[in-house]
């Protein structure tokens, strides 16, 4: 029986061989960032008010004119295509048909438009944001960013975490790299998840980063994807030449990855359009503080200029009605997504979300608030409320 996430993470562990589910599980060095965000969540308090109508009981909002069935959305996720086949349009075919925002990655394994029409079947009103990587070679983005404005991406989220990869120790212990190679231990991993190895089989090949594909030649589009996953970024990309991509890009412009509350105000001060708190769920800086800890700063930093996102760590949906609490417009989630797409396809990313999507529901009721907008600071223990300085 799967009631809550951590259920389908068990059965992702079962079905995925180790060197996938350590890709998606693990975290940065000695994993201390990917503890401290689900450690910090868990330790906050929700203060409950009571003899409110809640009869309502209404999760949706509304970002940047459009509708969302509940303060949560699906994160961008690289290389998805190794937990199944097609991962990427199964997550979106999940997040349209829940109502939710499902952010594509530039890592994906499907082209973009591809996944664009796949939400698009699920539910006309689909959200879906484009997440880009720079990488040295600009022209590469300034396509990306094309064809997302001509596929009809509603959002461009640019992450800003990644000047370097963090080292995911696990996945040097596991010898996973690109191009990958076979070793003994990856043998025995596979023919010990024979359902995994049967899927990817039955697809013949092992999944690339097509969205790249059409920009290099062979042998340079395989260079660009090995550094495609060891995030081999643009190092000198700095706050001025956002204005680059505004030129590129009409719709809004979302940071992901901010963690220092400078940083947040100088977003502003760009006319940057909303920024997603992150630490890439502990993949980068091991040493980060834990979202949640540094929410209230940020949002105190912007003053509500712009919707504040946060992601990392969020497994409940008493975690989405923290952020709200702590003044985020709402929560993503990365890993629980694709725990559920490993466990169960597209069918199992869209039973998270409905949980995540009923917790949310039944914590606003439990905390007597009908609608997102009742969600406020006095729902916390005085050390999450904004403008104290927690973390
Ligand atoms: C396997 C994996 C791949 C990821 N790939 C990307 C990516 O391509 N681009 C990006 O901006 N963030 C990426 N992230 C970070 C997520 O978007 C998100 O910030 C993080 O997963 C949130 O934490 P959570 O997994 O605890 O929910 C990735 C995270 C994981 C676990």
């Amino acid at each position: 029986m799967k009631l809550n996430v951590h259920d389908h993470r068990r059965h992702a562990r079962r079905r995925l061989p180790r060197f996938v589910f350590d890709y998606v599980d693990g975290g940065a060095e000695d994993e201390d960032c990917l503890r401290r965000n689900v450690d910090d969540l868990n330790a906050v308090r929700l203060l409950p008010t009571c003899l409110r109508d809640t009869s309502h009981a209404d999760p949706g909002i509304a970002v940047f004119g459009q509708r969302w069935a509940m303060p949560a959305g699906v994160a961008p996720i690289g290389f998805s295509g190794l937990v199944r086949p097609q991962g990427d349009l199964l997550l979106a075919r999940a997040a349209a048909a829940a109502g939710v925002p499902f952010v594509l990655s530039t890592a994906s394994n499907a082209r973009l438009e591809a996944v664009r029409e796949a939400g698009l079947a699920r539910n006309p009103a689909a959200i879906q944001w484009m997440q880009l990587y720079v990488m040295t070679d600009r022209s590469i983005a300034e396509q990306l960013v094309r064809r997302a404005r001509h596929a009809g991406y509603g959002a461009l989220v640019l992450t800003v975490d990644v000047a370097v990869s963090g080292l995911r120790e696990r996945d040097v212990r596991n010898g996973f790299r690109l191009p990958f190679r076979f070793t003994p231990s990856t043998l025995l991993d596979l023919a010990l998840h024979p359902a995994w190895s049967l899927d990817m089989a039955r697809q013949g090949r092992s999944p690339a980063f097509v969205n790249l594909a059409e920009h290099e030649d062979a042998g340079a589009s395989a260079q660009l994807q090995a550094a495609l996953l060891a995030r081999a970024m643009d190092r000198t990309l700095v706050w001025e030449q956002l204005d680059w991509l505004r030129r590129l890009w009409d719709g809004p412009l979302i940071l992901k990855g901010l963690l220092h509350p400078d940083d947040a105000r100088r977003a502003v001060r760009h006319g940057v359009d909303g920024i997603l708190v992150s630490n890439h769920g502990g993949q980068q800086l091991d040493a980060a503080p834990s979202t949640i800890s540094v929410l209230p700063r940020i949002v105190d930093a912007v003053k509500g200029a712009l919707p504040v996102f946060v992601d990392s760590g969020f497994r409940r949906g008493s975690d989405v009605v923290k952020a709200v609490a702590a003044g985020a417009t709402a929560a993503f989630v990365g890993r629980p997504a694709v725990w559920g797409m490993a466990a169960g396809g597209e069918a199992g990313t869209s039973a998270v979300l409905q949980t995540l999507c009923d917790e949310t529901q039944r914590t606003m009721a439990l905390i007597g608030a009908d609608t997102v907008a009742d969600i406020a600071p006095h729902h916390l223990t005085a050390s999450l409320q904004p403008g104290d300085s927690h973390g």
